[in-house]
């Protein structure tokens, strides 16, 4: 018998609540239980998504809880949790905050759904997802973050205005790790097929490329905290993928394992998705100023990621 499909969120701030709100709208998985410290929150959200998935007639049905033990038999597990940055803060500012949010989460994810798929959305993403790994102990496979999907939606997005065609139809590829030293590849673009720089000058890519990397800052100054949207969208991409073992090709942040010439590190890479995680890691063969961007972001997550060992983060 096919087993009921069950999702974790973990968070019930407003990356969390959407993502929750539009697996149930789009009834893509039969439970979803809401977890937050603050149970009110869960419950409130938990109870007002509920109300509004009704007339769609979604048979998901959502819970929420403070306790670990609701989501045990979870399939996928998305942790949300953490603080956003505010005006002027880089997604580095919330290393130390938001590492030791994940490792109290993932200690407990581990213990009562221990074969869940964990998708992280939670900033510094790079850092968080080698967190979530290291400290559950996790198989590469099993951990995966979200980001390449909401940095490619953001470049698509900007080349189908500067172009004034094509909305829709972009299809954009952005690599590297989700802060200002990630990767959009323009000749990995198109638009229905058609090759990006036949339809758009090397100045006018240019500007799209910086215009992507500061998408996310240019949306904390204007509302004063994190984009939620297009975010949560990236994170239900992957829920679905992994749900309905599609195999879908994605921009996601997972472990290297000399992969793109990197170890024991992470960093966002086209991966094949499906119900076993991160089952394969696409490897693209990038050309020398690919390679030296790529670098470039391998090194800032790095020095994330020593900083949490300076700081024994991994011995404690
Ligand atoms: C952003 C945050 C969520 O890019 O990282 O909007």
């Amino acid at each position: 018998m096919l087993r009921a499909k069950k999702v974790a969120i973990i968070g019930a701030g407003n990356v969390g609540a959407t993502v929750c709100y539009w697996l149930a709208m789009r009834k893509s998985c039969r439970e979803i239980v809401l977890v937050d410290i603050v149970e009110g929150l869960a419950k409130g959200k938990a109870l007002d998504i509920t109300q509004a998935t009704s007339p769609e007639g979604s048979h998901t049905t959502i819970s929420a809880s403070c306790e670990y033990e609701a989501i045990k038999d979870s399939d996928v597990v998305v942790i949300t949790a953490g603080v956003p940055r505010k005006p002027g803060m880089s997604r580095d500012d919330l290393l130390m905050i938001n590492a030791k949010i994940i490792k109290e989460i993932v200690e407990k994810v581990r213990k009562n759904a221990p074969d869940a798929i964990v998708i992280t959305v939670t900033n510094p993403l790079d850092a968080t997802t080698y967190v979530a790994l290291k400290v559950g102990n996790y198989p590469k496979n099993q951990v995966v973050g979200m980001a390449g999907i909401l940095d490619s939606a953001r470049m698509e997005t900007l080349i189908s205005e500067k172009l004034g065609f094509g909305f829709g139809q972009v299809r954009a590829s952005v690599m590297g790790g989700h802060g200002d030293d990630m990767v959009p590849l323009p000749r990995y673009s198109s638009v229905n097929g058609v090759a990006l720089e036949d339809l758009l000058s090397k100045f006018e890519i240019e500007e799209i490329i910086e215009k992507t990397r500061h998408g996310g800052a240019q949306i904390v100054s204007y509302m004063g905290t994190s984009a939620y949207y297009a975010p949560a969208n990236g994170a239900v991409k992957m829920v679905e993928a992994i749900l309905e073992d599609s195999k879908s090709v994605y921009p996601c942040a997972t472990l290297l394992e000399g992969e793109y010439g990197y170890s024991d590190t992470i960093n966002g890479v086209p991966v094949v998705l499906g119900a076993n995680g991160v089952e394969e890691i696409v490897e693209l063969p990038l050309n020398l100023n690919e390679q030296r961007l790529f670098a470039k972001s391998v090194e800032s997550v790095n020095n994330l990621l020593n900083t949490l060992k300076k700081s024994n983060f991994f011995e404690e």
